[in-house]
C-alpha cells in the first residue's frame, strides 16, 4: 500500500494569484531555482557530515532499537511520564503527543494502554509546585526523561534535582534507576556523569545533532514511543521525505522550493513567516518550528564569521480558524510583511456532524449537517482567499491525514528547509552563539563559581543587577 504524502503548495505565491507587487513571477522563480539548484547536494552532504548528522536520524536502527529496550523495561509499570527538557529537549516531544495522541489522552485513565504523558519546560514555581503535589503521591509508577544534552542548562538541571530528591526520599538512592532515564551525550557533560555515579538507564543525544534538530533521535522517540505512537512509522515518514528534498530537480524538491519562496519575500521586505495549522493537532508544530527557525536562522554573522549580516525571518505561530478572530484583521490590513504558511488537513480522522439550529436561529441552518472538519477547512480557504485578496502570499502543507508517517515527513521537510534557508542566507545554521549570555548571566545572577569571558561571576552579577535594577524614577 503507498503511503500518504504531505506536499507544498505553492502556488498562492505566483503572481498570476496575488499580483505583480507582491506574487512572484515566473522569471523570479526560475532565478530563485538557478540559485537554489547548486545548495541540493550540498545540503544533501552537509546533513550527513560528521559534523551536522540529523540527516542519519531516520535511518539509523540503532536508536529506534535502544528506544523500544527502555520501553518495554519501564512501561509495565509506568502510568506516568514526566519529561524534564527545555528548547530542542521539548518542543519536539510536546509537538508529537499533540499531534498523534487524541486531545484526552492524559484523562481516558480507563481507556488509555500507555502512561499519561507530561512535559515540563519551564520553571515556574507555581506550575511545576502544582504538579508536584499531583505526583508526589504517584511517584510509585512514575518515570521521569530528564534529558539534555549538556546537563549545564539552568532549567532542567533544578528541575532534575528537585525530582532526584524526591525519588530519593521515597525509595532510598539505589532505586533511582527505576524512575529515571537520562537522555544525553554518549560521554560528555553533567548529566552524563549523574547518571554514570547513580547507575542510571541512558539513550543517546547523538553528536551534531543540535537540540532543535533531536527530535527523531532519542530525545523525541522515548516520551512517543512510551505513549504509543509508532516511532517506525514515524522514522519511515522522515526517510521519504529525505528522497524527496535531495531530489536534485528543484521543482520536485519541496525543502529547496519552500527555502526560495522564503528566501525571496525575505529579501523582499517580508521578514515575518507565520505558519498557522487549521488542525489543533499540528499546532504544537508551529511552536516546534519557531525554535527551528528563530534560532537557525537569526544570525548576526555571515558563514565565514566575519561579516555582520543581522539576518533572520521572524517566525510567527498562528492557529486556524481561532486566531481568525484575533490575528486577520493585521494580517490583511497592517504592513504587508509576512509569509503565509498553512497547514492543512484533508482528513481529520473523525467526523463531528452540526445538528438543525432551535427553530429561532434559522440563519444558523447553513451549517446544519455540515461536519466541524468541513467547517474548519472552509474557514483556511476563506482566510487563504482573504489574504490573497490583499496581495499576501501564502503556502499551504497539505496532510492527507495526520498520523506518524505524515508528522514524519513533516518533520523532515522543514528541518531541511532550514538548512537550505541557512544556505541561501550564507549563515550557519546550526549555531547559538546570542543564547550564551543569557545563560551565564542566570549563572552570576544564581552565585555560581566561575566567569565567563574572562570576568568573574561575581563581578558580572553586579554589572547585570547595575543595569537591570529597579530604578524608581522611572515607575509610573
Ligand atoms: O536547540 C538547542 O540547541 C537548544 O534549544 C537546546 O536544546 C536547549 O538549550 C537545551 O539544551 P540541553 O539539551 O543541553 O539541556
Amino acid at each position: 500500500m503507498t503511503q500518504p504524502q504531505i506536499k507544498l503548495y505553492y502556488k498562492n505565491v505566483m503572481a498570476d494569484a496575488i499580483g505583480s507587487e507582491h506574487g512572484i513571477s515566473k522569471e523570479q522563480l526560475d532565478d530563485l531555482a538557478r540559485q537554489t539548484t547548486p545548495l541540493i547536494p550540498k545540503i544533501k552532504d552537509e546533513i550527513t557530515s560528521d559534523k551536522i548528522r540529523y540527516g542519519f536520524l531516520p535511518t539509523d536502527p540503532q536508536i529506534a532499537k535502544s528506544v523500544k529496550k527502555l520501553v518495554r523495561q519501564f512501561k509495565p509499570r509506568c502510568e506516568n511520564l514526566v519529561v524534564l527538557g527545555i528548547g530542542g529537549s521539548a518542543l519536539g516531544n510536546i509537538a508529537l503527543q499533540t499531534a498523534l495522541n487524541p486531545y484526552t489522552y492524559n484523562l481516558e485513565n480507563h481507556k488509555r494502554k500507555n502512561p499519561r504523558l507530561f512535559v515540563f519546560d519551564n520553571v515556574d514555581p507555581a506550575q511545576f509546585g502544582s504538579f508536584l503535589d499531583f505526583i508526589s503521591p504517584r511517584l510509585g509508577k512514575t518515570v521521569f526523561n530528564v534529558v539534555s544534552k549538556s546537563g549545564q542548562t539552568a532549567e532542567t538541571a533544578s528541575q532534575f534535582m528537585i525530582v532526584q530528591k524526591l525519588l530519593e526520599a521515597k525509595f532510598g538512592p539505589a532505586r533511582l534507576k527505576d524512575h529515571v532515564v537520562a537522555t544525553t551525550d554518549l560521554q560528555k557533560g553533567t548529566l552524563r556523569k549523574i547518571a554514570t555515579e547513580a547507575g542510571l538507564p541512558t539513550l543517546v543525544v547523538p553528536d551534531g545533532v543540535g537540540g532543535r534538530f533531536s527530535v527523531l533521535s532519542a530525545v523525541g522517540l522515548f516520551s512517543a514511543a512510551m505513549s504509543g505512537i509508532n516511532i517506525d512509522q514515524l522514522l519511515a515518514g522522515a526517510a521519504d521525505m529525505h528522497a524527496r528534498v535531495t531530489n536534485p530537480d528543484f521543482f520536485k524538491n519541496p525543502a529547496a522550493v519552500n527555502a526560495a519562496i522564503q528566501y525571496h519575500y525575505y529579501n523582499r521586505g517580508k521578514k515575518i513567516s507565520v505558519m498557522m495549522p487549521y488542525s489543533y493537532a499540528l499546532k504544537d508544530f508551529a511552536d516546534w518550528y519557531r525554535q527551528l527557525w528563530a534560532e537557525s536562522l537569526g544570525k548576526r554573522f555571515s558563514l565565514d564569521g566575519k561579516t555582520e549580516v543581522f539576518v533572520g525571518p521572524t517566525p510567527v505561530k498562528a492557529l486556524g480558524a481561532t486566531d481568525q478572530h484575533s490575528q486577520v484583521q493585521l494580517y490583511r490590513e497592517g504592513p504587508n510583511d509576512k509569509v503565509f504558511t498553512f497547514l492543512e488537513v484533508q482528513n481529520h480522522g473523525r467526523k463531528v456532524k452540526i445538528p438543525a439550529p432551535s427553530k429561532s436561529a434559522p440563519e444558523l441552518a447553513y451549517l446544519a449537517k455540515m461536519d466541524l472538519g468541513e467547517l474548519l477547512n472552509a474557514e483556511k480557504k476563506a482566510t487563504e482567499y482573504a489574504l490573497m485578496v490583499n496581495q499576501r502570499p501564502c503556502v499551504t502543507v497539505l496532510f492527507p491525514k495526520v498520523d506518524a508517517y505524515t508528522v514524519g515527513q513533516f518533520i523532515f521537510l522543514f528541518e531541511a528547509t532550514t538548512s537550505f534557508a541557512g544556505a541561501l542566507f550564507g549563515i550557519d545554521t546550526y549555531n547559538q552563539p546570542a543564547v550564551e549570555l543569557g545563560k551565564h548571566a542566570t549563572f552570576a545572577l544564581m552565585g555560581k563559581s566561575g566567569q565567563y569571558d574572562g570576568k568573574p561571576y561575581a563581578d558580572f552579577a553586579n554589572e547585570i543587577r547595575s543595569s537591570t535594577s529597579i530604578d524608581c524614577n522611572f515607575l509610573v
